[in-house]
């Protein structure tokens, strides 16, 4: 991954959480990070799979490093990113979730919901999760293990 992708946030959000995603994005250029938007752009009715796939295949492609989806709750689009290949999708609404998703689990995708968190909380969920580093160590055995799983599944047909 080049060194812009690697500051690259990809986001993206449903028609429940536009006004959030909005705030998001500001919060990240403040703190200098470049950002993909994938959409959606408005409060027309839409379907959060869109832009879950949207945002999960910029990660893959190494175009982004890190990516946070919102919808209502934050639960489709991690169920949505959670489909895909290489892609660990956490659903919080806790800072300590947050910080412990990327520190433990490695996450790439942090998710919330624009109907369960304030804009203060979830700016504080962002520089929580961004703020953290994975630690490795015996988390990557378990991490491995959730891959293993995904090429066991993958080759299951
Ligand atoms: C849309 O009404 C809502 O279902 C969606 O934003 C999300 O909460 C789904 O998990």
């Amino acid at each position: 991954m080049n060194a812009t992708a690697n500051k690259t946030i990809v986001v993206g959000c449903d028609h429940a959480a536009c006004d959030l995603k909005a705030k998001v994005i500001t919060h990240l250029e403040e703190k200098g990070y470049l950002v993909t938007d994938v959409g959606t752009y408005t409060s027309d009715s839409c379907n959060y799979p869109d832009y879950a796939h949207a945002a999960c295949v910029k990660i893959q492609q190494g175009e982004a490093a890190l990516g946070i989806l919102i919808c209502g709750t934050g639960i489709g689009m991690s169920i949505a990113a959670n489909k895909h290949r290489g892609i660990r999708a956490a659903v919080c609404a806790d800072t300590f979730s947050a910080r412990m998703t990327r520190m433990h689990n490695d996450a790439n995708v942090l998710c919330f919901g624009a109907r369960v968190v304030g804009e203060g909380l979830a700016l504080d969920m962002v520089d929580a999760y961004l703020d953290a580093a994975y630690m490795g160590g015996k988390h990557q055995t378990r991490v491995d293990m959730i891959t293993a799983i995904e090429d066991a599944e993958a080759n299951r047909g």
